[in-house]
C-alpha cells in the first residue's frame, strides 16, 4: 500500500535530453561523479551496441546473471531469486520493442538488460533495468532508459513506472530526470516511482 506520496513536480519538456541526445552523449545531463575502478565506475562505453532481446539471447543473459552480485539481483528483483523470473522473461520477449540488450562491440557479450513491459489495460508500462555490477556506472543504465523511453510514445506508453528499493534510488534519479510529471511514492522498502512523459502529450 502507497504510504506517502513524497513529491511531486512538473518538469517541463526544455529538461534534460532523452533518447538520440542523450545516447549521443552517452548519459543524461547531470552532476557528473567520479568513475575509477571495475563495478565503481569508469570510463563510458563508446562502442555500446543496444538491440531487442531475444530468445537466442538467453543463455547470455542467463550467464549475465550468474555474474551480478546477490545485492544487485536482490535490486532488480526486490527478492533473492535464484534465477531471473522466468515471467518476466516471457513477458520481455512478447514485443521486440519492450526490451533491449547491451554488449561492447568488441566481444559481444551481454552486460545489460532493461525492459519497458506495458500493462495488458492502458497506457502504462514498467520500467526495469538490470547492469552487471562490473560494468555500472559507466553511463549504460542511462542509455538503456534513454532508449527505451524514446520509443514509449510510438508504443502508446505515456506513463512509465518503476519500483526501485530505497537505498539505491538509481534509477528513480534517472526518471526524474525525463520531461513530465514525475511522482514517487513510499511503499515498505521500495520507492514506486512514475512519469507521465511530456512527449506522449496532454492527459485525455
Ligand atoms: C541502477 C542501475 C541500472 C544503474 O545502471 P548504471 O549503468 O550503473 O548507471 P549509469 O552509469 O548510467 O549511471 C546513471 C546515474 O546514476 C549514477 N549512479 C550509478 N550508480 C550509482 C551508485 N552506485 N551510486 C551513486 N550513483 C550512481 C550515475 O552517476 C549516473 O548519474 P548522473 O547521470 O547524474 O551522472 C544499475 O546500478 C543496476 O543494474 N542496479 C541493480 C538493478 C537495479 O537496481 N535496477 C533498478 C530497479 S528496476
Amino acid at each position: 500500500m502507497d504510504l506517502a506520496v513524497t513529491s511531486r513536480h512538473t518538469r517541463q519538456a526544455a529538461g534534460p535530453p532523452t533518447g538520440d541526445e542523450a545516447a549521443r552523449r552517452g548519459r543524461f545531463a547531470g552532476p557528473a561523479l567520479p568513475r575509477s575502478g571495475p563495478g565503481t565506475g569508469g570510463p563510458l562505453v563508446p562502442d555500446l551496441s543496444l538491440r531487442p532481446l531475444a530468445g537466442s539471447d538467453l543463455p547470455s543473459i542467463a550467464a549475465m546473471w550468474e555474474r551480478c552480485t546477490p545485492a544487485t539481483r536482490m535490486s532488480r528483483f526486490h527478492a533473492p531469486v535464484r534465477d531471473i523470473p522466468a515471467s518476466y522473461l516471457k513477458a520481455a520477449l512478447a514485443d521486440p520493442a519492450a526490451s533491449v540488450v547491451a554488449a561492447p562491440e568488441r566481444t559481444g557479450v551481454v552486460v545489460a538488460v532493461a525492459s519497458l513491459i506495458r500493462s495488458a489495460s492502458d497506457s502504462t508500462a514498467e520500467l526495469g533495468v538490470l547492469v552487471q555490477d562490473a560494468w555500472q556506472r559507466r553511463g549504460i543504465g542511462h542509455r538503456l532508459v534513454g532508449h527505451l523511453i524514446t520509443a514509449a510514445p510510438a508504443r502508446g506508453i505515456a506513463v512509465v513506472t518503476a519500483a526501485v528499493l530505497t537505498q539505491n534510488a538509481t534509477v528513480a534519479d534517472l526518471l526524474r530526470q525525463v520531461p513530465g510529471e514525475f511522482s514517487l511514492a513510499i511503499d515498505g522498502p521500495a520507492l514506486n516511482v512514475q512519469v507521465r512523459l511530456a512527449s506522449a502529450g496532454p492527459r485525455p
